[in-house]
């Protein structure tokens, strides 16, 4: 059954992104889930499985899950090894240590908990600020909030989509304690500017790659140049344990204090490096984040597929980047030199059709949708129009907390990053395809393009 890729909001006529949280977000059911699957659930809507069905299942023959993976479930569940630091777990950290070049890595039960280790690690708390752009998935900055610091958010630059170096340093106070840049949907921030800044002032860097696994930044790994490196292996992500998380890092302080938060019980082997926190181990903290060895099994092996899923989602990005070169009004988001992208998490491109009075960027992709399945505005709002972020919230009760007006939290409001608020209205998401059957881009192109002739352009 053929599935309509732009859900619209009553009253709102707002094309849906369909491949992320904003499904959960919208109440609207997800595309990744067949309508059988809705239809066995028994109530539509209701039941929620982000995971990636083919996309457009037309253009993409791509299987997410394959028979090895089947099998690497079976067999640890036959041996029960379905708890702790297993053998396939401590492969899987030794492999994604070695591959991002880093002297340790950790899984955890999801990206926004190796965020959290990470934060933990290098000591974020109350009182100090955290920088991390303002168009980003809320996990990027949530579990700062949790630690009781206050978020900061700097500019994106619209044609990157990326952290603005220079908005970044015009919000670093005494208090920043530490900046995330983010690698969003698979594009590579400016880290020599990023780095240059952040170690002028002395303050550590962690990069959140939950969108660009295997992405290189002049030929070193995302991931390893700031003193971390943290990256989701959620159902939808390019490698997928269905829920987990990695954490990556040279720093042995960082990656103990990473390991004591949330590593209960597995301080056997690797976790403990040294003797400074030997006596609160094996409990450390008390506190749960440890992954799932089932899903780190089905990730050990989506890992070996990573470099053939880059490489069909890399050529078939390039191939339709370079065809909106003949439609006018629409052009690919910039890349910063020595970038390598990967993992691809979306597909963003610029919509400009609006300049001289065209109709707006959702105009456009209602128009695209009726040809081709799967365009939509970006997913992600930006972050200070929340009513959390723009008002503040009482997270901690009784006045207390980093989005306290008592603790000299002050808000955002509409217009504090233009550049972000820019890029939200003119970016356009197209399907990612990640073994796109042959002509796809080409259809692609062809729906782009009589979109923009039938606005008359
Ligand atoms: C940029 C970014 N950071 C962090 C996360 C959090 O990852 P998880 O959903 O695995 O907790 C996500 C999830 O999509 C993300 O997109």
């Amino acid at each position: 059954m053929k599935r309509l890729g732009i859900a619209i909001l009553a009253g709102a006529e707002r094309p849906q992104y369909n491949g992320d949280e904003t499904s959960t977000i919208s109440g609207f059911r997800s595309k990744n889930m067949s309508d059988d699957r809705q239809q066995e659930s028994g109530s539509a809507g209701r039941a929620f499985i982000q995971t990636v069905q083919a996309a457009v299942s037309d253009l993409d023959q791509w299987s997410q899950i394959t028979e090895a993976e089947v099998a690497m479930a079976t067999e640890m569940t036959r041996r029960n090894e379905l708890s702790g630091g297993t053998p396939v777990v401590r492969e899987f950290e030794e492999e994604w240590r070695r591959w991002i070049g880093t002297r340790f890595a950790v899984t955890v039960m999801n990206g926004t908990a190796s965020l959290y280790s990470a934060y933990f690690g290098l000591g974020v708390g109350p009182g100090d600020e955290m920088i991390c752009p303002v168009n980003t998935w809320i996990c990027t900055i949530a579990p700062a909030l949790l630690l009781g610091a206050k978020p900061v958010f700097c500019d994106v630059d619209p044609d990157t989509l990326l952290m603005d170096p220079e908005d970044m340093r015009r919000r670093i106070t005494s208090k920043t304690r530490c900046i995330v840049p983010v690698h969003l949907w698979g594009n590579v921030c400016d880290m020599d500017a990023i780095m240059t800044i952040a170690d002028g002032h002395g303050i550590p860097v962690v990069e959140d790659c939950s969108h660009a696994h295997g992405a290189r930044y002049k030929g070193r790994m995302c991931g390893s140049i700031g003193i971390a490196g943290c990256w989701s292996l959620q159902g939808s992500k390019p490698v997928s344990a269905g829920e987990g998380g990695v954490l990556a890092t040279d720093d042995q302080e960082l990656f103990e204090r990473a390991c004591l938060v949330g590593q209960v019980n597995r301080v056997a082997g690797i976790d403990l490096v040294g003797a400074k926190y030997a006596e609160l181990q094996p409990l450390g903290l008390g506190m749960k984040f440890r992954a799932h060895p089932l899903g780190i099994g089905i990730a050990k092996v989506q890992l070996a597929r990573l470099p053939e899923l880059n490489r069909r989602r890399r050529a078939y990005v390039e191939e339709v980047e370079a065809g909106l070169a003949e439609i006018p009004g629409l052009r690919p988001l910039r890349r910063c030199e020595g970038a390598e992208r990967a993992g691809f998490y979306g597909f963003p491109i610029i919509y400009e059709g609006d300049k001289d009075g065209g109709p707006p960027a959702e105009r456009f992709i209602v128009e695209v949708g009726k040809r081709i399945a799967g365009a939509s505005v970006t997913p992600y709002p930006n972050l200070h129009e929340l009513p959390l972020f723009a008002k503040g919230f009482d997270i901690f009760t009784r006045n207390r907390g980093p989005l306290c007006a008592s603790e000299g939290y002050q808000g955002y409001k509409p217009g504090d990053f233009p550049g972000a608020e820019l890029a939200c209205r003119r970016t356009v998401m197209l399907p990612i395809l990640s073994d796109p059957v042959p002509g796809a881009a080409r259809r692609i192109l062809d729906a782009l393009r009589e979109a923009a002739q039938r606005q008359g352009r």
